[in-house]
């Protein structure tokens, strides 16, 4: 990380000596009804079944012949550790009558069995293999009855699936050397999920993927935490085709730089949070890596549900780095649901008080304007 990173510490270094920052050629406004529409939120959940989207970590499925089930934006999956070491992954749904094939959370099996009427499915093809009583069918073809396949590829421990079954994305393509590049080094293939934490609350995603990301708000919501230890207003935006990463001094890079003493892109200096296009981010920290996913909610676009976890290299873990790691999710904790949180729940309900007019994201706002370019461009809005 230090290495490659090292112009953006100049970069960052330049600014906070001349106390400006980087930006985007111009400010963007997005309608306050694209955080209550029940219009626009149907068709940001529908976009987010066309876009490759993080559904979980290779940890949670370690062992080959593993699976484990999982409903994402309303879709009941399956997914599987194939007997070759290959992902797979199927509707969890029935190919006689719909009903749910596999109940249990995860386990390991050869065969799906539908508890209904005892139709059953390989687990490596998805194939139907029995049909209890077929006689009475006139012909059930078991090559065209099998479980719907859905795409589930694997990078960097991260699961993407397409959840419509139907597109031909190219995972390579999708995330680009530079992600690839950013996210090698911390060998997420080889991590354990740490902590692992949800929360639903009543503030649309994209409100909360704003919070998140926001580089203009540490010195104001966080004054006694995290903006003690973040220079609020000079960050460096890199974009990587559908994604992003921001990075953010630290007040110790601040004070160096300012004193015209050398910095580099070492954690003591700088922190960054890459944006995975469309609802996922990764925050690394010297000990672990802090990765948010925020999924709308299937109803209402006031609601949200943001799935917080702490992966982390199992030969790094020790008690030492175990104590850090819980200090560093208390303060995390601490400043989401008292100060991130509670922020953005008052623009939730005064969007929906107030449905009019544009929210407003300046030049140096350019994670956030990223977020709703992207958004804008996928619905042609
Ligand atoms: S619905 Fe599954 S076997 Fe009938
Ligand atoms: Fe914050």
């Amino acid at each position: 990380m230090s290495l490659m990173n090292d112009d953006v510490a100049d970069l960052l270094a330049e600014h906070l000596r001349a106390g400006t920052t980087e930006m985007s050629d111009t400010d963007l406004r997005v309608p306050i009804s694209h955080f209550v529409s029940e219009e626009r939120a149907a068709a940001e959940r529908e976009l987010m079944t066309r876009l490759p989207v993080i559904i979980g970590h290779a940890s949670e499925l370690p062992l080959r012949g593993g699976f484990l089930t999982r409903e994402v934006l309303g879709v009941p999956l399956i997914v599987v550790r194939k007997a070759g070491g290959g992902i797979g992954g199927y509707l969890n749904i029935c190919r006689h009558r719909g009903g749910q094939v596999e109940s249990e959370a995860r386990g390991t099996k050869r065969i799906f069995s539908c508890r209904y009427h005892g139709w059953s499915y390989g687990r490596d093809d998805g194939r139907l293999r029995g049909v209890p009583y077929d006689d009475f069918y006139t012909h059930v073809d078991k090559e065209r009855h099998g479980l719907h396949a859905i795409r589930v590829e694997e990078r960097h421990g991260f699961l993407f699936a397409d959840l419509s079954g139907r597109q031909d994305w190219d995972i390579d393509d999708w995330l680009g050397p530079e992600v690839d590049a950013q996210l090698a080094p911390y060998g997420l293939d080889g991590a354990e999920i740490f902590l692992d934490r949800s929360f639903t609350l009543d503030i649309n995603w994209k409100i909360v993927l704003d919070g998140a990301i926001d580089v203009l708000h540490p010195m104001f919501l966080h004054p006694h935490g995290v903006g003690k230890l973040i220079e609020t207003n000079t960050s460096v935006w890199r974009r990587y085709g559908r994604h992003g990463q921001s990075f953010s001094p630290r007040t110790r890079m601040g004070e160096k730089a300012r004193a015209g003493e050398e910095v580099d892109a070492s954690f003591r200096y700088m922190g960054s949070n890459l944006v995975l296009y469309p609802n996922s981010m990764v925050i690394s920290t010297p000990d672990h890596v802090e990765f948010w996913t925020v999924w709308p909610d299937l109803h209402t676009p006031g609601r949200s549900t943001t799935q917080i976890r702490f992966l982390v290299r199992p030969e790094k873990r020790d008690e030492r780095v175990e104590a850090r790691m819980h200090r560093s999710w208390e303060i995390l904790e601490q400043a989401a649901t008292d100060e991130d949180w509670p922020m953005e729940r008052t623009i939730q309900r005064n969007a929906e008080a107030h449905p009019h007019g544009t929210f407003l994201y300046g030049r140096n706002e350019q994670s956030c304007q990223h977020l709703h370019r992207e958004l804008a461009a996928d619905l042609g809005d």
